[in-house]
């Protein structure tokens, strides 16, 4: 694997990162608070494109390369984990998907609307009764001839108080368990479906999530993606490209964390000296250096199979459980070094390790992260 970006890679990566330093680390604290990111923050985020990464060029996005788009999704979690969700969830979950199992009306119908922003993607899969056990979902979906008739509770869905479609994976058989799952591209307002209370978190606070109902809702024949019975596989593949989105998160985070643990340790003293004087203090910031570099070549090698079309189950799942990990404890560590400072809403990194919790736990948790590179070296 070739570690140099290419130049159009790094002016992606550089757009991405401008946007973060100049627009929203300035707003993430304010978005927190508020429990919301102003629509014109959306507006700018879709201006430069990024709404489009993984639309192909044929449908208005910018098709970029996987490892592009991680290099990306870092900056721009670096600025605002919560922005950052909203994105990659519509790229790499929503928008990815459409275009590797759509049909051309679908492809034609969902992809110009989603690479400009105007129409957000959102992605369906847990319930209030299953989560990490994806494929124990009981929402229905009955073929009624002309239309599926929809029943069931989805939770935890990213941009699900604005999104224009959403991929909601259902059960049409339910005696066949995970090849009896079905994926559905429902649009916003469909008869009988309707869009529940916003989550209150402790972290994401400015991202959007929500429980979806579904009550005799009517939706279309068209509206499948892929084969019936083939969904529980387009969930799977496509939390591998999802999850290298999440683990570049996590690096962002963490990141965004170590620069401001250095930055005040080099300017707080105590006992007559500069934090970044004592060694207990470097020892801190040397290992969030090292992880952070480790957990970035995990997320960039994952990225580049991706790239390639080579599966990357296994590599996603290290990258993200890695990244996710050593987030949490980059986050604790910058904490530990503001001191009491580190405990308010004046200082970022409060909010960093309130967002960086959440990595561990979403499109899969660190335990089930374990068990598929298990699965994977165990054979
Ligand atoms: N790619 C393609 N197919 C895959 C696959 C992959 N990565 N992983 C599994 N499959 C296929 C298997 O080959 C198998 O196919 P066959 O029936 O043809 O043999 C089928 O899927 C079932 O696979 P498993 O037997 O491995 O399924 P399982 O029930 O044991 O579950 C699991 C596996 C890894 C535990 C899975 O349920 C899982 O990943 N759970 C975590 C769920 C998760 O990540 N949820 C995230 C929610 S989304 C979210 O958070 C989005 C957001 O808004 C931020």
């Amino acid at each position: 694997m070739d570690f140099e970006l290419t130049e159009s890679m790094t002016m992606l990566r550089d757009a991405a990162r401008t946007f973060a330093d100049k627009r929203l680390k300035a707003g993430a604290p304010e978005w927190d608070e508020a429990e919301a990111i102003p629509d014109e923050v959306y507006k700018e985020a879709a201006e430069l494109g990024f709404f489009g990464l993984s639309v192909p060029e044929e449908f208005g996005g910018l098709g970029v390369d996987a490892l592009a788009y991680a290099a990306a999704m870092e900056e721009l979690a670096r600025g605002s984990a919560s922005l950052q969700v909203c994105v990659t969830v519509h790229n790499s979950l929503a928008a990815a998907a459409i275009a590797k199992h759509g049909t051309g009306e679908q492809k034609k119908k969902y992809l110009p609307k989603m690479a400009s922003g105007e129409w957000i993607g959102a992605y369906s899969l847990s319930e209030p009764g299953s989560g990490t056990d994806a494929a124990s979902l009981t929402t229905t979906a009955e073929d009624k001839g002309d239309h599926w008739l929809v029943n069931g509770a989805k939770a935890w869905v990213t941009n699900g108080g604005f999104a224009s479609v959403f991929l909601v994976f259902v059960s049409t058989n339910k005696a066949a368990g995970s090849r009896g799952i079905s994926c559905l591209l429902v649009d916003k307002g469909a008869p009988g479906f309707s869009v529940g209370k916003k989550e209150k978190k402790m972290g994401l606070r400015a991202s959007d999530t929500r429980e979806l109902a579904f009550v005799s809702a009517k939706i279309p024949k068209s509206a499948l993606l892929g084969a019936v019975g083939g969904g529980f596989k387009i969930a799977m593949s496509q939390l591998d490209s999802g999850r290298v989105g999440i683990a570049a998160q996590a690096v962002g985070i963490a990141q965004a964390a170590f620069e401001e643990a250095v930055a005040y340790a080099k300017e707080r003293r105590q006992f007559g000296k500069r934090l970044a004087e004592f060694q207990l203090t470097q020892a801190k910031l040397a290992d969030m250096a090292t992880n952070i570099e480790a957990a970035r070549l995990l997320v960039w090698r994952a990225a580049d199979l991706l790239g390639r079309g080579v599966k990357c189950t296994k590599e996603a799942s290290m990258a993200k459980s890695f990244a996710s990990r050593i987030a949490n404890k980059a986050c604790f560590d910058a904490v530990q070094i503001h001191g009491g400072n580190g405990f308010v809403r004046e200082f970022p990194v409060e909010r960093y390790y309130r967002d960086a919790r959440v990595t561990e736990i979403y499109e899969g948790t660190t335990e089930i992260q374990s068990l598929i590179v298990a699965r994977e070296v165990l054979g």
